[in-house]
C-alpha cells in the first residue's frame, strides 16, 4: 500500500490536539474496555455452570446470583467503556477505522443487533434465575454465545484494520469489485489468547470479592474460603494457559523478544506468582491493571508499528489547536467523571459493605458526593448547551 492513499484518507481538518495524547488515552480507555469485556465473559460463563450446581451446593447457590449480576453490569460498563478508544482510534487512525467499517459494513450493523439480543437474553436469564433457582442455563448459554460472538466481530474490525497491504485486494478480489460488506479476517492465536484471558480475570475477581464480603457477618468463613479458593484455581490455570497463547501470539507477530513482549510476559509471571499465592487480593487487582495497560500498549505498538512501516505515522497528522474543545474535553472527563464515578464507586463499596439495606441519604461522604454530582452535571448541561446554541447562532446568523 502506497503511504500517499492512506494519507489521502485522513481528515483534511487536522486533528484539534497533539496526537500522542489520543494515543495514550486510546491504550488507556481500551485496556478498561477489556477488562470489563473479560469480566463480563468470565463471569458468565462461571454462573452457567453454576446455575447447574445452584440446587444442591449452598456456596454455588449464593455466588451464582452475584455472578450474574456482575457479569450483567460489566456488559454495560464495557459499552460505555468501548466508546472511548472507539473514538480515539477514529480521531489518529481514520484511515484504518473507515476503511474497515467499509469492507465489514455488513458484520457492523449485525454486531449493533447482536449485542442487543445479547444483551437482552442476558437480562431474561437473569430473571429466569431469579426466579427459580437452578433455572436458564440454556438461556445464559445463548447469551454467552452472542456477546462471544460480538467479540470475534470485533476482532475481525481490529485485524482488518491493521491490514492496509490487503484492503486492495478484499475490496477487488481479482479485480472484481466486492461492495458486499462481508469481508471477515480471523487471526486464532490472538483470538484466542484474548478470549482466555476471561479466565484468570474472573479467577482474581473472586479473590478480590472473597476478600471484600469477608468483612460481612452474614457471608460464611466456609463461603468467603470457598470463593477464595475457586478464584486462585481459576486464576492460575487461565494465567498459564493465556500465557502459552500469547507466546505462541508473540512469536507469530515476531514480538517474543521486542522489550514491550518481554516486559509483558515478565509482567503476567509477576501476576502468577501474586494470584497463585493470594497474599492481598486488592494488590493482585491494581497489578492486573498495570498488565492489562502493558497488553493494550503492546496491541498499539504493533499497529504503529505496521503504520509507520507503510509510511503512515500518527505524529505527522496536521495539528489544528482548538483549545476550548480541549478544555471542555478535559473538564467533563477528569471534573464530572471523577466526581461521578467516584460517587458511584463509593456508593457500591458502601451498599457492598452493608447487611441489609443501605440508606445513601444517611451517610454523610455518599451523600456530598451524590449533590457534586447532580450540581456539576447541572452546570455541565448548561455550559453544553448554552455553547452549542451560542456557537451554532453564530454560525448562522
Ligand atoms: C459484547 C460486546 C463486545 C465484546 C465481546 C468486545 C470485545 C473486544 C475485543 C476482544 C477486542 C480486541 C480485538 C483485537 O484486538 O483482536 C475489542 C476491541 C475494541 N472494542 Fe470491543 N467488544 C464489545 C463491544 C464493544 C462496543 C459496544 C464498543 C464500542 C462502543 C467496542 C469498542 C472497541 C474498540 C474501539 C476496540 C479496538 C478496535 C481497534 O483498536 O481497532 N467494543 N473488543
Amino acid at each position: 500500500m502506497d503511504a500517499s492513499v492512506l494519507l489521502a484518507l485522513r481528515d483534511p481538518a487536522g486533528i484539534p490536539f497533539y496526537p500522542i495524547v489520543f494515543q495514550v488515552l486510546y491504550v488507556l480507555t481500551w485496556a478498561l474496555h477489556i477488562a470489563f469485556v473479560l469480566l463480563s465473559i468470565g463471569s458468565l460463563g462461571l454462573s452457567i455452570y453454576g446455575v447447574t450446581q445452584q440446587k444442591s451446593n449452598p456456596n454455588w447457590k449464593l455466588l451464582t446470583g452475584h455472578l450474574i449480576q456482575t457479569g450483567k453490569l460489566s456488559v454495560s460498563l464495557l459499552i460505555v467503556l468501548g466508546v472511548a478508544p472507539l473514538l480515539f482510534t477514529q480521531v489518529i487512525y481514520d484511515p484504518n477505522w473507515y476503511v474497515t467499517n467499509t469492507l465489514s459494513g455488513m458484520w457492523v450493523f449485525i454486531f449493533i443487533y447482536a449485542l442487543i439480543v445479547g444483551y437482552c437474553v442476558y437480562y431474561w436469564y437473569y430473571y429466569a434465575n431469579k426466579a427459580k433457582e437452578g433455572n436458564g442455563a440454556l438461556i445464559g448459554a445463548t447469551s454467552f454465545a452472542f456477546l462471544i460472538f460480538c467479540g470475534v466481530l470485533m476482532h475481525n474490525f481490529a485485524i482488518t484494520s491493521i491490514m492496509p497491504n490487503d484492503w486492495m485486494q478484499m475490496y477487488a478480489p481479482n479485480g472484481k469489485i466486492d461492495m458486499s460488506g462481508w469481508t471477515f479476517n480471523i487471526e486464532y492465536t490472538r483470538l484466542a489468547f484474548m478470549v482466555s484471558l476471561a479466565l484468570p480475570v474472573v479467577g482474581i475477581f473472586l479473590q478480590a470479592y472473597g476478600r471484600f464480603v469477608s468483612s460481612r457477618s452474614d457471608m460464611s468463613k466456609e463461603y468467603v474460603e470457598f470463593c477464595e479458593n475457586l478464584g486462585t484455581k481459576l486464576a492460575v490455570i487461565g494465567l498459564i494457559i493465556s500465557a502459552i497463547l500469547f507466546v505462541f501470539w508473540l512469536n507469530a507477530i515476531e514480538y517474543l523478544f521486542h522489550p514491550i513482549g518481554i516486559v509483558s510476559i515478565i509482567g503476567a509471571l509477576v501476576l502468577l506468582a501474586m494470584a497463585g499465592t493470594n497474599k492481598n487480593a486488592y494488590l493482585t487487582v491494581g497489578w492486573l491493571v498495570v498488565v492489562a495497560l502493558l497488553f493494550s500498549t503492546l496491541r498499539e505498538w504493533l499497529r504503529y508499528d505496521i503504520m509507520s512501516s507503510l509510511g503512515y505515522s500518527i505524529y505527522d497528522y496536521t495539528v489544528n489547536l482548538e483549545i476550548p474543545t480541549i478544555v471542555m474535553f478535559l473538564s467533563t472527563f477528569l471534573i464530572m467523571g471523577g466526581v461521578g464515578v467516584a460517587f458511584l464507586l463509593t456508593l457500591a463499596w458502601k451498599v457492598g459493605k452493608t447487611e441489609g439495606v443501605f440508606d445513601g441519604s444517611k451517610d454523610a461522604a455518599v451523600t456530598k458526593l451524590g449533590n457534586y454530582t447532580l450540581a456539576i452535571m447541572s452546570a455541565w448541561m448548561v455550559i453544553f448547551f448554552g455553547w452549542g446554541l451560542m456557537t451554532l447562532f453564530k454560525n448562522i446568523l
